[in-house]
């Protein structure tokens, strides 16, 4: 069914990311990598398509691209809700759940507890294991298994570390009003003891969530790993509101060191842009990695929303997608280290089909349609050369003129995406914007990768050094693609389109 013809229901129903069938989602969890398939759990609200009832939905694929739903695999219940957490595959059956010849996944999740409970209004973490590769989940008969008595201790990743200090259990957790990262060791998934912590740095602006600690090598020499630091934070961004900031270092198996903190304790409010971001864009949070990834790869999902709108975003009957899964690396680039992202999926079963293509044109002031280009699921690769233009760019899910806007700013390095005109932004007062990150151009040329899928577009800019991702909700026949230009021409050096659908 095309946009055209889907019913006004579907109109936003994403073709390349997941969205739940019919109920809310928020962040990613537990994803793991486990025999030949990939394992997407995630914040489900059950019973309705806002937030509430937290439980963990589940949903499986084997190319990153299309999913398919399974019933609930951990529900809350009359003492908890089932907050964020992670998965591992207990190779060795350090936790005992396993029996026999098999050995157990085990997620590490937060109980929120509820009243009457026993542990009322307390955030703490807790086991459930599967014995059928994460279709069937028990939760495990003594949790919480690491409480700190605190209403805000929350969000597990646990990751196995092998390295000069052992080879034990890690997990890192926040406590979030406090922007602290708290990092604990175990040699069995269910006895617990503190290492360090890290924070308040960097951007301090909203409650710290959701993070993440993996190595890279740095520009692919696995000889010079360092370590990655990830950490979700609510608001604060820096274009307002959710957002995932990150830290380059060392990790010694106790202390997370930063190489790249700006500034220690509470944020600077004029140093936001000076911080490592993981996307520039409203619609990125929660972001977190795979475990067990093929060929060791570091792969990422976030939830593509932001909590400022998220219970309101015009979608029906669910509500919420995740963002395309991104394949992270690290680079070391004039003494600085970033991370750079890519898009991971499996492309090649949906390649092949129709594509546009542009080189070496002038555009000029005004806007122009690109006859043969429209559609509603596309990947665009474009490169422009500024000229005389102030502004230039493209103008994606187009009706004319309308539509969402993402260009160059050359005059002050920057990219942008406006949604301003981007079709259905009323819902809410803060969903209309015009957002920015900082972009150099390489031997002058700006170039985007962009995705666009029904309720999105994904930016990777250069190479996929800065990336933009921002929900939009276009009426199923805005599907023009065109370039403009304001005040003075620039050239497209390539432009080529490729139809998803
Ligand atoms: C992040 C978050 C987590 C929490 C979960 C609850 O979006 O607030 O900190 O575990 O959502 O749904």
């Amino acid at each position: 069914m095309t946009a055209a013809t889907a019913t006004t229901a579907e109109t936003f129903r994403p073709a390349l990311h997941f969205a739940a069938r019919n109920t809310w989602l928020n962040d990613p969890n537990g994803l793991i990598f486990h025999s030949g398939v990939y394992h997407l759990y995630y914040q489900n609200n059950p019973l309705g398509n806002v937030w509430g009832n937290m439980s963990w939905g589940h949903a499986t694929s084997t190319d990153l691209l299309t999913w398919t739903e399974h019933p609930v695999a951990i529900a809350c219940d009359e003492n908890e809700d089932i907050f964020s957490g992670s998965i591992v595959f207990d190779r060795e059956n350090t936790s005992g759940f396993g029996t026999g010849s098999v050995a157990p996944l085990v997620a590490i999740y937060t109980s929120a507890f509820k009243p009457g409970s026993g542990h009322d209004g307390v955030q703490a973490q807790s086991l459930a294991y599967s014995l059928d590769g994460g279709y069937s989940w028990t939760k495990h008969t003594d949790n919480p298994v690491l409480s700190r008595g605190s209403a805000e201790f929350r969000d597990p990743k646990v990751i196995r570390y092998d390295g000069d200090a052992g080879s034990y259990w890690v997990m890192v957790a926040v406590e979030a009003t406090d922007f602290q990262v708290v990092l604990y060791k175990s040699q069995d998934l269910r006895n617990w003891e503190l290492l360090s912590t890290f924070g308040p740095a960097n951007a301090t602006g909203g409650v710290w969530e959701c993070p993440d600690l993996f190595p890279l090598p740095v520009d692919g020499d696995p000889e010079n790993l360092m370590w990655v630091l990830t950490i979700n934070l609510n608001p604060g961004g820096p274009n307002n509101g959710s957002a995932g900031q990150y830290f380059v270092g060392d990790f010694d198996g106790i202390t997370f060191t930063s190489a790249t903190t700006v500034t220690e304790g509470q944020q600077d409010p004029d140093r936001l842009g000076d911080y490592q971001w993981l996307d520039w864009g409203r619609d990125y949070y929660a972001a977190v990695s795979f475990s067990d990834a093929p060929h060791n790869r570091r792969l990422m999902i976030a939830w593509m929303n932001n909590w400022e709108y998220a219970n309101h975003i015009p979608t029906t009957p669910w509500r919420s997608p995740m963002s395309l899964a991104r394949e992270i690396s690290l680079r070391s680039s004039d003494g600085n280290l970033c991370l750079v992202q890519q898009p991971a999926g499996d492309w090649s079963a949906l390649a092949g089909q129709e594509s546009y293509c542009l080189s070496e044109t002038t555009i000029h002031e005004g806007v122009l349609v690109l006859a043969g280009a429209a559609g509603t699921v596309q990947r665009i690769d474009v490169s422009f050369t500024p000229g005389s233009a102030e502004v230039f760019g493209l103008i994606l899910r187009g009706d004319g003129a309308k539509g969402t806007r993402v260009g160059i700013l050359p005059g002050e390095g920057k990219l942008f995406v406006d949604r301003r005109e981007s079709g259905q932004t009323d819902f809410h007062g803060s969903f209309p914007s015009i957002d920015t990150a900082p972009v150099h151009p390489t031997d002058m040329a700006y170039s985007l990768t962009i995705f666009v899928d029904r309720c999105s577009v994904e930016v990777f800019a250069q190479g996929g050094q800065v990336t933009m991702t921002e929900l939009i909700f276009p009426t199923g026949t805005s599907t023009d693609l065109s370039v403009y230009a304001v005040g003075g021409t620039a050239t497209i050096h390539s432009l080529q389109v490729t139809q998803f659908a």
